[in-house]
C-alpha cells in the first residue's frame, strides 16, 4: 500500500509524530517536499528528537528513509542531523537515502532569501533557509541537483565558493544517492509511506498564495516526489490540530483575539508549545477553521483524518469552532482563493462545550470525554471525512486508533 500523510492546515500539525507512528508498518518512508524550513518533533520513550530534513520515520529501527525528488536539501543541516542520530545511538548508514534529482540549497541562497523577503512590501516571514530561492532557480532551470555534483561539466560550472562548501560532503552524498523512482518500483510490493512537509494551506498552488512556501506540499506532490503515478496512491491521511496555528505572515481568520478571547492565545501557545522548531518564532494560534480544513480535504483527496493536540484544550469549559466566514456582506463556507479576501473574512464562530476531564491518557475512543467525541464528530460531519486516529499526547504510545490507516479499504 502507498499512504500519503499531509498537514491539513498551515503546517506544524504534528506530522512528525503521525509519521513516526505510521512508519511502524512501512517498509520505506519517503519525504517528498520542502527542505530545512520544516521542523518535525518526535518523542520516543521520553526522548525528544527534532528533524528538519531527515524523514521522521528514521526513528523506526531498520526502516529505509528517503529524501525524495521534490525536496531541496541543505547538506550542512542534513549531516548535522545524521550526526545527532549517531550520537543518540541510532544507526543510519545504508538506510537514509537521497534522491539524485533533489535540489541542493547553497549557503548564499539563504542570504538571498532573507534579503528578498525583507525587501518585499509585505514580507512573507520566510524561515530564511533559502527554500524559495532554491525552488525559484529550479523553475528557472538554474538549480543544482544532487546528481549534478558528480558530473564534471555541472560541477565545474559551479562558483568556487559553492564547490568549497560542497566538497566535504561529496563522498557521503555519493553513498546515499539513489534513483528514487527505480527503488520505489522495485519495492512496490511493500508499504510505502509518503511524508509531506508544511501543510495543505502552505502549498504553492493550493495554499494562501503568496503567503505560502514554494514546494508542492499538497498530496499530489507525493507522486512527483516518489517518481510514481498518482493512481498508485491508495490513501491520503490529513493531520490536523484541534485548533489552528500559523507561523510567518498571511491571513488567519480564526486567530484568537484579546478582545474576544482574553489570554487564550498565550494559554494555547504555552500549553501546546507553539513555537517554530526551525526559527523559534511564536506561532499565532486560533480556533479550528472548518471551511479551511474541508477545503484541504477536498483539494487533497484526504480520506482519513488524524487529530492531534486535543489535550491542549483539556480543562476548558467552552470552545469555539469557525464554521463559515462573513465576507463582503455575505456568509460563506467557501475558502477564498484570494489572500486579500481571506484577510477581510470575519470568522463565524460556533460555541461548543469543552471537556473538563482530560483527553490525555485516554486509550480508547469510548474513554474520551463525551464533549471531545462530539467535537470530533462535528469535524467529521462538516468535512465528510472520518477521524480515524486521535493523538492524545506527544508520546508514541498516546495514540487512539479507531481504524488502522494501513487497512485496505
Ligand atoms: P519558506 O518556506 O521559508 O519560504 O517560508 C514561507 C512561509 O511558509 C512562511 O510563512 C513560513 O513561516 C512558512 N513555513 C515554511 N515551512 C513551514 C513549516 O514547516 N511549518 C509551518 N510554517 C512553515
Amino acid at each position: 500500500m502507498k499512504l500519503v500523510v499531509i498537514g491539513g492546515q498551515w503546517g506544524d500539525e504534528g506530522k512528525g509524530k503521525a509519521v513516526d507512528f505510521l512508519a511502524e508498518k512501512a517498509e520505506l518512508v519517503l519525504r517528498y517536499s520542502g527542505g530545512a524550513n520544516a521542523g518535525h518533533t518526535v518523542v520516543v520513550e521520553g526522548q525528544t528528537y527534532k528533524f528538519h530534513l531527515v524523514p521522521s520515520g528514521v526513528l523506526n529501527p531498520g526502516k529505509t528513509v528517503i529524501l525524495g525528488i521534490g525536496m531541496v536539501v541543505d547538506l550542512a543541516t542534513l549531516f548535522e542531523e545524521l550526526a545527532q542520530l549517531e550520537q543518540a545511538g541510532i544507526p543510519w548508514q545504508g538506510r537514509v537515502l537521497l534522491s539524485d534529482r533533489a535540489h541542493v540549497v547553497l549557503p548564499r541562497y539563504k542570504e538571498m532569501d532573507q534579503h528578498r523577503d525583507r525587501a518585499r512590501p509585505r514580507p512573507l516571514g520566510t524561515t530564511g533557509r533559502g527554500i524559495g530561492i532554491t525552488y525559484a532557480l529550479k523553475a528557472f532551470r538554474e538549480g543544482v541537483r544532487v546528481v549534478d555534483l558528480f558530473e564534471e561539466g555541472t560541477w565545474n560550472a559551479l562558483e568556487p565558493a559553492d564547490r568549497a562548501f560542497l566538497q566535504p560532503y561529496l563522498e557521503r552524498v555519493r553513498a546515499m544517492m539513489t534513483d528514487v523512482s527505480a527503488l520505489v518500483h522495485e519495492k512496490r510490493g511493500g508499504n510505502l509511506l509518503l511524508e509531506g512537509a508544511q501543510g495543505a494551506l502552505l502549498d504553492l498552488d493550493l495554499g494562501t498564495y503568496p503567503f505560502v512556501s514554494s514546494g508542492i506540499s499538497c498530496a499530489a506532490g507525493a507522486a512527483v516526489g516518489a517518481g510514481i503515478g498518482p493512481q498508485e496512491i491508495d490513501r491520503v491521511i490529513g493531520v490536523f490540530k484541534a485548533y489552528s496555528t500559523r507561523v510567518g505572515n498571511g491571513p488567519f481568520p480564526s486567530r484568537f483575539t484579546v478582545e474576544r478571547d482574553g489570554d487564550l492565545e498565550e494559554k494555547v501557545r504555552g500549553i501546546g508549545k507553539e513555537y517554530g522548531v526551525t526559527t523559534g518564532r511564536p506561532r499565532r494560534c486560533g480556533y479550528l477553521d472548518l471551511p479551511a480544513l474541508r477545503y484541504a480535504c477536498r483539494s487533497n483527496g484526504i480520506g482519513s483524518l488524524l487529530i492531534t493536540k486535543m489535550d491542549v484544550y483539556d480543562g476548558m469549559p467552552e470552545l469555539k469552532i469557525c464554521t463559515s466566514y462573513q465576507l463582503d456582506g455575505r456568509r460563506t463556507e467557501a475558502f477564498p482563493a484570494s489572500a486579500e479576501a481571506l484577510e477581510r473574512a470575519e470568522p463565524v464562530l460556533e460555541t461548543v462545550p469543552g471537556w473538563t476531564r482530560a483527553v490525555k491518557g485516554c486509550q480508547r475512543f469510548t474513554e474520551l470525554p463525551r464533549e471531545a467525541r462530539d467535537y470530533i464528530r462535528r469535524v467529521e460531519d462538516y468535512c465528510g471525512v472520518p477521524v480515524e486516529v486521535i493523538s492524545t499526547g506527544p508520546n508514541r504510545s498516546e495514540t487512539i486508533v479507531r481504524k488502522d490507516p494501513w487497512t485496505p479499504s
